[in-house]
This record gives structure tokens, C-alpha cells and sequence, in this order.
């Protein structure tokens, strides 16, 4: 199945392409939002398309001088800006956070309960233990919390409980094995019952929150003054992550505090003054989630460095 990119002509306007302006995907996926942004690109702007996924970079790479490929984690934003000497130079960044559809579909890569693959569900399969050696392992009180914590599924303990039991007497082998096992014990979801426990799992493994976090810590030293922040992501405690992150440096509430500040306060002010504006939050309308029921979670939010 082919991957649609989610809120495509919203990503891109909200980036104001200028002609030779400098732009990150720090989620390059199938290239689908970086091919928009270098239809509005001039001959000398740039993109540099990030992904941990070597092989999603391999398979749709497209043969465009203004791209440079990176395969690292999100998370070393900075680093790769120093290498490129780009720093502050950045006029925009987008996020579009997750796995694409080309890795959801593909059994072999563990992250669809839907097919019948090896538990891998690693982004990067050269790098990590895989989900199989991770349920293998992991204590029990454990597992239990990261599908209550990462999944807030309510049947965690249940869950955690059988996963031991089964993986212990070789009956988990696969994603089938683990859906299955999932839909033994849960039975009503609005969703497929095993989707918070595979969503947990993927996350945990993939340390997907904290990756997240850090990027964006990094986004505030690359951008250039007025460059743009623009982040997709699918599931509540993603965008939780981007709320507080966008609301924690465009704001400063010094509503409970007496005038004149102390030096402790003032020294606080110092380091987290207003470093953005936020601009917009913009969910997919009815017509693209009939044809592209991948964005029916999605939220779209904005900022611009100031
Ligand atoms: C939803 S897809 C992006 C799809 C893309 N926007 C498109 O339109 O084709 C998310 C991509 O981010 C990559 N990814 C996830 N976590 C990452 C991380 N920490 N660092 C770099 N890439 C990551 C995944 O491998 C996946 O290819």
C-alpha cells in the first residue's frame, strides 16, 4: 500500500516557502511531504530529510541535487546542523511523526497486528533488540506499565500477564500470535482491540517520546528567527509533548509572581524568554480522512521562532 502524506497542503503552507530557504523533514518517510516542498523550492534552496530508517530512505530516495539524506534519529537535530553548518539558518522544520504505511504494511517489519510478520517493530532494524526479545526479557511489572503508560490500555495487567506466560512456553512467536492473544482478552475498543498494546510496545522500543522531546529542545537552536516549527503527530501523548513544548516557550506567566522579580526569577526569565509564537492547530477535514483514514488522528500544530 502506497503511503498518502497526512495534511499535505497544510504542512506546506504553513511553511511559507521562501525560493532559497533552508528546510529539515526530520521525518522523511516515503519523501511524500519533501517532494511538495521542493515543487515550491528555487535551485539553490535546500532540504535535508532526516530518517532512522535506512530502508525507507533506500526505497524512495529521489534523485534531486537539493536533498541531502540523513539516516539518524530526530533527536541529533543539532549535531547535524553543526555538520552542515546550518545552524540558526534553518527557516523551517517539519515533523510528521510515526511510522509510515510502506513500514506499517511490510509484515516482515512487526508493527501491523493485522498481518502475520516476526515481532521486530524496531524503525531501525540494524539497531536495538527487536519486540520479540524485548517481551522475552522484560519483567512482568514492567510490561504491565508500559502498556498502561505508552498504550493507556486499560487490560494491562491481563495482557502483560499472558504475553509472560505465552512467550515463556514458545506460544508468542509472531504479530499474529500477540493480536491474538490481545483479542482473547480485550473485546470492546471503537479500534482493533490489539492497537493500544501494539502502539505501546512500538513506542517503548522505539523510545519515541523521548526522541520527541529532545527534538524539539534542539528545533529552538537551529531555527532561524522567524523560521517555522511544524509538527503532525497521532496519538495524545505525542501531541501532549508538542502543546507543552509550544505553550512552555511562547509564554511566560508572571501572573502569580510579585513585582519586582528576585534574582531567581529574573535568572529564570533570562533562560526561558519567549523563543516562539504559536501560530495554528489544524486537524484533517472529513473529505481526507475518507480517503486517507491514517489521518483520522492527526493534529497539526505550528510555531514560529521570534
Ligand atoms: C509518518 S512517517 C513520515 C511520512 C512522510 N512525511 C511522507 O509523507 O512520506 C514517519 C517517519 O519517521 C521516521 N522516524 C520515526 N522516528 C524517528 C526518529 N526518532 N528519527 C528519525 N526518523 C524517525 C520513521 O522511520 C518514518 O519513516
Amino acid at each position: 500500500m502506497s503511503h498518502k502524506p497526512v495534511l499535505l497542503k497544510e504542512i506546506i503552507n504553513s511553511l511559507h516557502i521562501k525560493k532559497n530557504g533552508i528546510y529539515i523533514d526530520a521525518t522523511y518517510g516515503c519523501g511524500g511531504h519533501t517532494k511538495e516542498i521542493l515543487k515550491n523550492l528555487g535551485p539553490l534552496g535546500k532540504v535535508y530529510a532526516i530518517d532512522y530508517d535506512s530502508q525507507s530512505i533506500d526505497k524512495y530516495k529521489i534523485n534531486d541535487q537539493r536533498i541531502t539524506y540523513i539516516n539518524k534519529q530526530f533527536s541529533n537535530l543539532k549535531k547535524i546542523c553543526l555538520k552542515y553548518n546550518v545552524t540558526q539558518k534553518i527557516d523551517g522544520i517539519i515533523f510528521d511523526l510515526g511510522i509510515s504505511s510502506y513500514q506499517l504494511y511490510n509484515p516482515m517489519r512487526g508493527f501491523s497486528f493485522m498481518s502475520h510478520g516476526p515481532l521486530d517493530m524496531r524503525i531501525n532494524t540494524k539497531q536495538g533488540i527487536t519486540a520479540y526479545d524485548l517481551l522475552k526479557k522484560i519483567k512482568l511489572k514492567e510490561l504491565s506499565f508500559i502498556l498502561k503508560k505508552y498504550g493507556e490500555e486499560k487490560f494491562h495487567n491481563k495482557i502483560a500477564k499472558k504475553i509472560k506466560q505465552y512467550i515463556m512456553f514458545n506460544q508468542l512467536n509472531n504479530t499474529y500470535d500477540l493480536s491474538k492473544l490481545v483479542c482473547s482478552i480485550v473485546k470492546k475498543y471503537n479500534k482493533h482491540p490489539a492497537t493500544r498494546t501494539f502502539q505501546a510496545i512500538r513506542i517503548y522500543l522505539n523510545n519515541e517520546l523521548k526522541e520527541l522531546h529532545k527534538a524539539l529542545n534542539n528545533t529552538l537552536d537551529i531555527l532561524k528567527i522567524g523560521g517555522i516549527l511544524s509538527v503532525i503527530s497521532f496519538h495524545s501523548l505525542e501531541d501532549r509533548i508538542v502543546k507543552t513544548f509550544m505553550k512552555k516557550f511562547s509564554s511566560i506567566n508572571i501572573c502569580n509572581l510579585k513585582i519586582p522579580l528576585n534574582d531567581i526569577e529574573l535568572a529564570y526569565f533570562f533562560k526561558n524568554k519567549c523563543q516562539l509564537k504559536i501560530i495554528n492547530r489544524i486537524f484533517p477535514t472529513k473529505l481526507e480522512i475518507n480517503n486517507n483514514y491514517q489521518a483520522r488522528s492527526a493534529i497539526l500544530r505550528i510555531a514560529q521562532k521570534i
